[in-house]
């Protein structure tokens, strides 16, 4: 897909050319200078009179009439070059993608360098390039009948830079791989709870599997009678779908240690259970295996770029029904790892499910474990649909975790965990543990609830119930899900 050649192939022909221009003096960005000579200081005109702008991320498309090898120019709006983050330049990139895609062009020839600044190399911006190049033109599968036509991708790209070919294909690489984990999240969020139940996510973890060559292991519900992982199996009570302890293993050192366990909560539909929703609150929960989307979208990525670590991915899945086998309010029951809870809300599902999950991430050695979850409503409240709710019981994860967000621009915000909320989740009168406390601080009750199995493993919460799908059209994809975290996930192993 990728060609990378010198900038003085800028006159080839081609279907769009796209650079970048900043606010500073336009004499100072010679390629831009170039083509305006080529083009009789048309751009100058444009600039003049308002149709073509350098602010940020204003696209801007020129014609160039046969003047140019190009049949089109696109330039890239950067506003002042000192205010470019390298976060800001992939959001930059989203709308020329889009309008690509809008445009039916299949074949683009960039500028790298005009994208560059101080503290952007080639490479950070090849990577936000190509990361943005999958992600944001991205389309939802749909199931409508009438046949309308998906729009063009983009089948071949040029990039022009003077930098070593090896470095500028590797990070383009790089930038392909976290888009397509990314993605791969978003489709699986969409999918609907009739069509991805515990067994559809299982199989497609083993199609993930076999790709990359991960060793696999599915629990079926026998196998977690067995071992007495009474969480997850109470939340499956009331369904007739069997439920699904889901666990990939990626072996990137010689040695089975140093295990990094990722957990995503895969309830692949959430009626609230005889806690049951309101009519309003049910719909939408066929994302309620976000967390899992997000584990299998960053396993995609790892399995396309194959780091030297070691991952155990462990995804607890079923739905949460109701019938007259379902678990009810009042009952008690023993997780696997010993400890009881008394469930005073079955909609308070996700933690019981995550509790055996993480206590047999331990099982396959994880020292230390990030799970991930659509966990609660109480964290929209407090944080929106923007910013994912974290907590741990260990700074140095957390801080690790927090560089790797602010790196991929999915912001987290730690909430507190201490004495006070350990207490109330321990408060039970029959049990060890109570699955809901009330509806007070809720988020970090929940988060509490899930450190209790941890236990003394370094561990970081990541509630994404706002993040996982904020309803609206955003720079870097469409309305939907969003598929959050697969790629703070993936960069985490990644640079750890
Ligand atoms: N899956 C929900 C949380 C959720 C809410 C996800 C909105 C996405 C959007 C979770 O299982 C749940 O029902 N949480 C309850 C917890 C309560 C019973 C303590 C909630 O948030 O109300
Ligand atoms: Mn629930
Ligand atoms: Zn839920």
């Amino acid at each position: 897909m990728f060609t990378i050649q010198p900038t003085t192939h800028m006159f080839q022909e081609t279907e769009a050319l796209v650079l970048g221009l900043y606010h500073e003096n336009k004499q100072h960005q010679p390629a831009y200078q170039q083509l305006n000579d080529a083009l009789d200081g048309a751009l100058d005109q444009y600039m003049q009179d308002g149709d073509l702008s350098n602010d940020y991320k204003k696209v801007s498309k020129v014609f160039t009439l046969n003047q140019t090898a190009a049949k089109r120019i696109y330039v890239v709006g950067l506003g002042k070059k000192k205010d470019l983050s390298l976060q800001k330049l992939k959001k930059a990139f989203g709308p020329l993608f889009k309008q690509l895609r809008q445009d039916r062009v299949s074949e683009v020839t960039c500028l790298l360098h005009t994208f560059q600044t101080d503290e952007i190399s080639e490479e950070e911006a090849s990577k936000a390039f190509s990361e943005a190049m999958i992600v944001a033109p991205y389309q939802f599968e749909h199931y409508k009948t009438s046949n309308e036509k998906p729009e063009q991708v983009i089948e071949s790209i040029r990039i022009l830079s003077d930098q070593g070919a090896g470095s500028i294909s590797n990070a383009l690489e790089e930038g392909v791989a976290v888009g397509h984990g990314v993605n791969t999240a978003r489709h699986l969020v969409q999918t609907p709870g009739n069509l991805l139940t515990a067994t559809d996510l299982a199989e497609y973890a083993m199609t993930l599997a076999t790709t990359y060559d991960f060793e696999t292991e599915i629990l079926e519900k026998e196998d977690m009678e067995r071992l007495g992982m009474g969480a997850l199996l109470a939340v499956n009570q009331g369904s007739t779908e069997p439920p699904k302890m889901i666990v990939l293993k990626y072996q990137g050192k010689e040695q089975w240690d140093d295990v990094v366990g990722l957990v995503g909560k895969g309830i692949t539909f959430d009626t609230g259970g005889y806690s049951i929703k309101p009519k309003d609150g049910i719909v939408g929960m066929k994302g309620d295996m976000g967390g899992a989307a997000a584990v299998l979208g960053a396993m995609d990525t790892i399995g396309r770029l194959k780091p030297k670590q070691n991952i155990v991915a462990v995804i607890p899945s079923t739905d949460n029904m109701i019938s007259g086998a379902a678990f009810k309010p009042d009952d008690v029951i023993t997780s696997l790892s010993g400890k009881t809870i008394e469930v005073l809300n079955t909609d308070a599902e996700g933690r019981l499910a995550l509790a055996d999950a993480i206590t047999y991430a331990k099982h396959h050695k994880a020292e230390k474990i990030i799970d991930v979850a659509t966990l609660t409503g109480g964290v929209v409240v407090a944080l929106g649909d923007w910013v994912t709710g974290a907590m741990t019981n260990n700074d140095d994860l957390f801080t690790d975790l927090d560089q790797a967000s602010k790196y991929t621009d999915e912001p987290i915000w730690q909430l507190p965990y201490n004495e006070i909320y350990r207490d109330q989740v321990r408060s039970s009168d029959v049990a060890d543990l109570n699955n809901s406390p009330g509806r007070k601080g809720h988020a970090i009750m929940a988060g509490s609830f899930l450190a209790e199995f941890a236990e003394s493993t370094p561990w970081v919460h990541l509630d994404i119930a706002g993040t996982s799908n904020p309803g609206t059209e955003y720079d870097l994809g469409p309305k939907g899900p969003t598929g959050v975290m697969a790629r703070t996930l993936a960069r985490y192993v990644l640079t750890r």
